[in-house]
């Protein structure tokens, strides 16, 4: 493809929103997200004189440490993280003096109290203004007694005041059904402004899911068979290769359908299905989002086997090599009954997407590491091109986010001979060969996005809320039926025998990736 592709969510908001002075403190600042994500983020932002002028970055977590400590293991981390390589020592020698580190333990007054005094300090000394960002890298449980501390301790100033602010980012899982969801919405929001909550999904920060808004609305060609009467079906996949590792009491407590269909899934499907937005402010984008939501009907609960399809891997051969089943993995119970694989099927119904499904689908020990949306446009009307070498599939086409982000598109052309024989050939666009670079870590678009007020890439908390509203049912219906078939698909393939049968009986199936 040769379409020249302009970003209008990145070049056109920066000429707007930047990136204002301000602390960022990252709670739980020893942590393995800190050091694989975050740091090496704000290290690419400075790179790339993204970061404010005005700047520092404070860590905050229970285990003592000096700030040269940890500004060591940050430039450790950096070495081994970053995406630019190998460390460029003069931007590191500048960077290291803005990274600071404070212990304390979560619910300890006084830590707050000296968190506060730091950072008026800091102000002083470094002219952030009194902005800030906290960065909540902790397990959920502890979002309520930050929040609260933080607030107590005059850190979280009210969302009206002119001359400051100050901005909360939180990790994932937001709740874990629909109850748990909105309490923790009404525990924020008792000290917060939805507006200075920022939640964070890494998917939105990739390059291609911020496209999808270009290519759809900043092409007329798609949008005018962007519906029911040109498209077939929809497919979203998020497959990956590698197990739980060492995730096993997490995983316990999760599974597929709150890890990654929630939150990722949903986002991608409200991205792909929602109407042209009247702006590209975040308000409208978010609105139009919700409307999705809205419109998927709620899967029947006599029928959720109809529409759903769980699975969990057993041992099996993933590149040649033998792999254990989830029973056998660390932390995990020998009958546990979590799914590590989730499939559904879902309608919208609008006048846009009526009677086109929406098939979803994301496993763990899948044959390759994939997540893509694929359009599968209906077949040409007609007798035409229907049998033997002259009969053509059906276009698609297959936006790929995860790994090799780009687009393509499959045509049917005939093949250069005397004898007709038609074959499909792909558009392909890549980001990386085209753009001549990789696109920025999603953390660094978000963390940027934040320091700058701009929550467009963030999720609201009625997309939250809708997309627990439809699946807290789901779940809770397999939490009651347990399927005593597991594990019902090896490691290394493409999940239960179930979820293509599932296709099969309309007449559709998965595509292969
Ligand atoms: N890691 C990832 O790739 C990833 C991806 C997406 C989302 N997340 C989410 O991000 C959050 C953080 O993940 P993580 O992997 O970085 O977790 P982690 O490695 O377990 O780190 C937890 C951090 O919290 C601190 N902490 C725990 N209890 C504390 C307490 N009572 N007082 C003070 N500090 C305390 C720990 O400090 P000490 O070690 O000093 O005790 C550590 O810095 C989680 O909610 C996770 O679900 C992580």
């Amino acid at each position: 493809m040769t379409t020249t592709f302009i970003n209008p969510l990145t070049e056109a908001n920066r000429s707007y929103k930047i990136a204002e002075s301000c602390i960022l403190v990252i709670f739980g600042a020893t942590g393995d997200l800190t050091a694989r994500k975050l740091v090496p983020a704000l290290y690419n932002l400075a790179k790339d004189g993204q970061l404010p002028g005005h700047f520092a970055c404070v860590g905050f977590a229970r285990r003592p440490k000096s700030n040269d400590e940890f500004r060591k293991e940050m430039e450790d981390a950096i070495t081994r993280f970053s995406r630019s390589k190998p460390i460029d020592q003069q931007l590191w020698k500048n960077f290291r003096e803005k990274l600071f580190y404070l212990q304390s333990d979560f619910d300890e007054d006084a830590g707050y109290d000296e968190l506060n005094k730091f950072l008026s300090k800091l102000d002083k000394q470094l002219g952030t203004k009194g902005n800030r960002v906290f960065y909540l890298s902790v397990q959920p449980s502890f979002f309520p007694t930050i929040v609260e501390k933080l607030s107590q301790h005059h850190l979280i100033y009210p969302p009206e005041m002119e001359k400051k602010w100050s901005r909360v980012i939180i990790e994932k899982p937001f709740g874990e059904d629909t109850q748990s969801a909105v309490k923790l919405q009404r525990e924020l929001t008792q000290y917060l402004d939805e507006e200075q909550i920022y939640r964070i999904d890494h998917y939105l920060g990739k390059e291609t899911v911020q496209n999808l808004l270009v290519f759809r609305f900043g092409n007329s060609i798609f949008e005018s068979i962007w519906n029911n009467r040109y498209i077939d079906n929809v497919q979203i996949t998020v497959a990956e290769e590698i197990g739980i590792g060492t995730r096993g009491r997490f995983w316990e407590e999760a599974g597929m359908l709150r890890d990654i269909v929630q939150n990722h899934v949903m986002q991608l499907l409200s991205l792909v299905a929602m109407e042209p937005p009247t702006s590209l402010h975040a308000s409208s984008i978010h609105d139009e989002k919700v409307k999705v939501l809205e419109s998927i009907r709620p899967i029947p609960e006599n029928r959720i086997d109809e529409f759903t399809i769980r699975g969990q891997y057993g041992p099996g051969y993933i590149d040649g090599e033998l792999v254990k089943g989830y029973r056998q993995e660390d932390n995990v119970n020998p009958q546990s009954m979590i799914e590590t694989y989730a499939a559904l099927q879902l309608y919208i119904d609008n006048w846009r997407w009526t009677d086109v499904p929406f098939f979803l689908r994301a496993g763990k020990r899948l044959p390759k590491r994939a997540t893509e949306i694929a359009i599968s446009f209906k077949k040409v009307p007609g007798c035409l091109f229907q049998s033997g070498p002259l009969a053509v599939d059906s276009n698609n086409l297959v936006i790929r986010i995860q790994p090799d982000e780009g687009i393509s598109f499959k045509i049917n052309c005939k093949v250069p001979a005397l004898n007709n024989v038609i074959q499909p050939v792909k558009m392909d666009f890549r980001y990386g060969s085209y753009f001549g670079s990789a696109p920025p870590e999603a953390y660094e678009r978000l963390i940027c996005d934040c320091m700058a007020g701009d929550n467009t890439l963030f999720a609201r908390d009625d997309e939250v809320l809708m997309s627990w509203k439809l699946l807290t049912p789901v779940l809770e219906y397999w939490k009651a039926h347990p399927d005593f078939h597991f594990p019902n698909y090896a490691s290394g393939t493409w999940g239960p025998e179930s979820a293509e049968e599932m296709l099969k009986k309309q007449g559709r199936h998965w595509r292969i990736i």
